[in-house]
């Protein structure tokens, strides 16, 4: 058994660097649905489809616990997920709340009402079917009220991050992020969406100027999931070893994670 980590692609690479850095007990496997990336370019009923296959290979592969790496199925297919897919021994979690309960100062669990934050004009970056769903505007009314959120779907950045065209995504990151400025100037945070993103985090900052806060999300997914196995320590099972899957090319997939890791990284086919 270990914890599963799941994306779309490459970008659930990120938070799996930060869990593996902040639980190196932990053994983790990582499913990349290569194959099919981008899901964010697809509808709520295909990334369902695509996301619960994938976790079904996940609970094969000896997890009990899932963590969706991936705003895009975490928006698009984790709520019809909870309600009635996943058996009662599993758990499936997302990656929206940890990243909303920083914005929002908040701590785990805290359920209080609504209320006014530090922040009032928020960016959000994230791919086309995660900013259709309007998810993250939903998880932050629970919490915060008064805060301005303008959303950029950046369309074509996970494809070029998949395709290893870095040139290519920070040509579309810097679009991005002007076409964002020019519907809200001053942004006084920006949120990094999608998993994919952090590899381009420095880009980000550095096109939004040293003004603007950037929220990412690997690091407070880390301390979120830390927390969460402190308090079910039964979740992370028994196994020892970590494995990562992918429905792409083991070898091409392998290649790119290594350049992005910046250490070998060797996928076997899911
Ligand atoms: N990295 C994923 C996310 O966080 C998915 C991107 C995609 O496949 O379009 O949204």
């Amino acid at each position: 058994m270990a914890v599963g980590i799941f994306d779309s692609g490459l970008g659930g690479l990120t938070v799996l660097d930060a869990v593996g850095r902040r639980l190196p007990e932990v053994p983790f496997v990582y499913f990349g649905d290569n194959a099919h990336a981008p899901y964010g370019v697809r509808d709520a009923q295909d990334v369902y489809e695509l996301t619960t296959a994938a976790v079904e290979r996940m609970w094969e592969a000896g997890c009990d616990l899932v963590i969706l790496a991936c705003n895009t199925a975490s928006a698009a297919a984790l709520r019809r997920m909870q309600e009635s897919w996943i058996p009662p021994e599993k758990r499936v979690l997302g990656v929206f709340v940890p990243l909303i309960e920083a914005l929002t100062e908040r701590h785990w669990g805290d359920n209080s009402p609504p209320r006014e934050v530090a922040v009032q004009h928020v960016a959000l970056f994230a791919t086309p079917a995660t900013v259709s769903s309007r998810a993250f505007q939903r998880e932050l009314a629970f919490r915060a009220i008064g805060v301005d959120v303008e959303a950029q779907a950046c369309g074509g950045v996970v494809d070029a991050i998949e395709d290893g065209d870095l040139i290519l995504a920070e040509a579309l990151v810097r679009s991005h992020v002007d076409a964002l400025k020019r519907k809200m100037p001053l942004p006084e945070a920006a949120i990094l969406g999608c998993t994919h993103y952090p590899l381009m985090e420095t880009i980000f900052a550095e096109a939004l100027g040293p003004e603007v806060k950037v929220f990412s999300q690997a690091n407070l997914v880390a301390e979120s999931l830390a927390d969460y196995l402190e308090r079910h320590p039964a979740m992370v099972g028994t196994g020892t070893e970590s494995v990562f899957l992918t429905t792409g090319d083991p070898a091409t997939v392998s290649n790119r994670a290594t350049q992005f890791l910046r250490r070998r990284i060797e996928f076997q086919a899911a």
